[in-house]
């Protein structure tokens, strides 16, 4: 069953209930995978005591609950999956966070006139989700007031042909999810022109890791 939530990214359509609970079973058996993990490291080592993480596409919360876990003061999620978003609540809740967290249902730019700014603010595994890259990463540079970090696809002949044969794929099955790869150049230039500088983190066959910092 789809998930009914609206997104022009197609989003609904891959990630449900199912999924939802089968990352959270697999972080459960083996924590944040390493993309993930390598982003949150470079985030704590930042200072985060204190700190408000707004998490765009958050999935089932392994940033916010790394971060709070850290010294983070509070975490708000904004992910267009209603799955996702109520997985992370009840983690959250076991793990005593439940009055430091606040998930949202809804994309971005829907939901951006409601979403106060943050000290840190990561995207991780979402601008392959999007077609707008300009409209969700100036909103969320907008928002954040120290960081912004992000694992992204990287500019690879493989990711390129993994990216054209999910998209044929997909036009078969008129399923309309796709994998975008964005360029680094366009990632840079907009991040930039927001005042933030890039740190190289990671580098996967797959993923590119990198944190903004605010200049
Ligand atoms: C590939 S999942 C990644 C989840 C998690 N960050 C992780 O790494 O496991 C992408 C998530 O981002 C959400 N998403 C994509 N574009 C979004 C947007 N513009 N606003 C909010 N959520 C978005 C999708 O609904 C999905 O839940």
């Amino acid at each position: 069953m789809p998930d009914p939530t609206p997104c022009s990214c197609g989003c609904p359509n891959t990630f449900d209930e199912k999924l939802a609970r089968s990352d959270l079973k697999r972080y459960l058996k083996d924590g944040p995978d390493k993309s993930t993990k390598a982003l949150i490291d470079a985030i704590v080592g930042e200072g985060i005591e204190g700190a408000t993480l707004l998490d765009i596409g958050g999935g089932i919360g392994a940033i916010q609950l790394a971060l709070l876990g850290a010294g983070a003061a509070s975490a708000e999620s904004v992910d267009a999956t209603e799955a996702y978003v109520q997985v992370a609540r009840d983690e959250a809740a076991r793990r005593g966070f439940a009055e430091q967290t606040h998930g949202r249902v809804g994309t971005l730019e829907l939901l951006a006139p409601v979403i106060d700014a943050a000290d840190v603010v990561t995207l991780d595994k979402v601008v392959c989700c999007d077609p707008d890259l300009p409209g969700l990463l100036v909103r969320a540079a907008e928002r954040a007031r120290r960081m912004v970090g992000l694992v992204y696809p990287r500019e690879t002949w493989w990711n390129r042909l993994a990216s054209r044969t999910i998209a044929a794929w997909c036009w078969v099955t008129r399923d309309p999810t796709r994998w975008r790869i964005h360029s680094t150049a366009d990632i840079d230039a907009i991040l930039r022109t927001a005042g933030f500088q890039r740190r190289d983190i990671d580098r996967s066959l797959i993923w590119h890791v990198a944190l903004y910092v605010k200049a």
